[in-house]
């Protein structure tokens, strides 16, 4: 297959392009320097130039806070830049590969996972310009995979938030800090690493439209620290807290966790979140 991947030097970006790589597919890879998803001209260029067969676009505006001040921002990169980008693929008739967020949800509360079908809530900017994104998308062509990720953590770290959730609290560790986590929101945290080898199966079936790809199971953010201490084999000061003992501007999901039984039933599968964690950490330590 040939390839346009946007944002290729992102967390998730850079395991895609390793496992299509790897697959055989040939990549264009392209980062933010080199094209600009909102900038129509560049997309236009780049597409006209790679003719791919898919495009994968990663390219987001995800600081979370930043996003309440910066709405306009969060719009444009988020929802107006993927439809135009949609808008290309369905002229120059290459698949859209977007990915979109768990903080669809969280209006409402639902103690079981969401389903693709269930009505999007989201609690703030970040996840309202996510959602705009996907029913653009979805106006502007008929060939495309919007696929929700949650909680995801990769060698390459978020450039969007400068690392990634595993490596800050490995830090605060080697730092000797006390660390408390929030016990109260509920996730399903996810290694890119899975997702890119799922994206590219899922991609394969055909089968266009929404959906929703993590790890299996679901925890808390402490949950999670702990289980990073307990593989790392690190004695951190740990304890939980509650979303009220800090103050933020953002409203975040307490429960987002996202359905599989739609990607199950293509024959796609993921792991356990507790059985990624090894695996993502013997894969930083070889990095290094
Ligand atoms: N991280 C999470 O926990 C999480 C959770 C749920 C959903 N998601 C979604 O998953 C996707 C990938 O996230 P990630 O963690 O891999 O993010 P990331 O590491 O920040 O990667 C995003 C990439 O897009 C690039 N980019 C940003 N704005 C762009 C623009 N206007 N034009 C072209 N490229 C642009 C960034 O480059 P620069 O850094 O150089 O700007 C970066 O390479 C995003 O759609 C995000 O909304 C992430």
């Amino acid at each position: 297959m040939k390839v346009l991947l946007i944002g290729a030097n992102g967390q998730l970006g850079t395991d895609l392009h390793k496992v299509f790589r790897a697959a055989g597919d040939t990549v264009v890879a392209v980062t933010h320097a080199q094209v600009d998803v909102c900038i129509p001209e560049q997309v236009e260029k780049v597409l006209a130039e790679s003719k791919p067969e898919v495009v994968l676009n990663t390219a987001a505006y995800h600081k979370v806070e930043e996003c309440e001040k910066k709405s306009d921002l969060a719009f444009h990169v988020n929802a107006t830049a993927p439809m135009n980008l949609a808008l290309a693929c369905q002229r120059s008739n290459a698949v859209l590969v977007h990915f979109s967020t768990d903080y669809a949800f969280g209006g409402y509360s639902k103690n079981a996972p969401y389903e693709e079908s269930d009505r999007p809530a989201p609690l703030n900017v970040y996840g309202t310009s996510k959602v705009a994104g996907e029913n653009l998308i979805a106006f502007s062509t008929d060939r495309y995979f919007v696929i929700r990720v949650c909680g995801l953590y990769g060698v390459a770290g978020s450039s969007g938030k400068g690392g990634n959730f595993v490596e800050t609290m490995l830090k605060k560790a080697a730092a000797g800090d006390a660390i408390r986590v929030v016990d109260d929101q509920v996730l399903t945290p996810t290694y890119t690493f899975d997702i890119a080898e799922a994206v590219r199966k899922l991609l394969l079936t055909g089968t266009f439209g929404l959906y929703h790809l993590t790890s299996e199971g679901q925890c808390s953010w402490y949950d999670f620290t702990r289980h990073i201490f307990e593989c790392a084999g690190i004695q951190a000061n740990l304890t939980p807290c509650k979303t009220t003992e800090f103050f933020s501007p953002v409203k975040r999901p307490a429960y987002s966790v996202l359905s599989k039984t739609k990607l199950r039933s293509l024959g796609v599968s993921m792991p356990l979140w507790q059985d990624a964690l090894p695996r993502y950490l013997r894969e930083r330590t070889h990095k290094k």
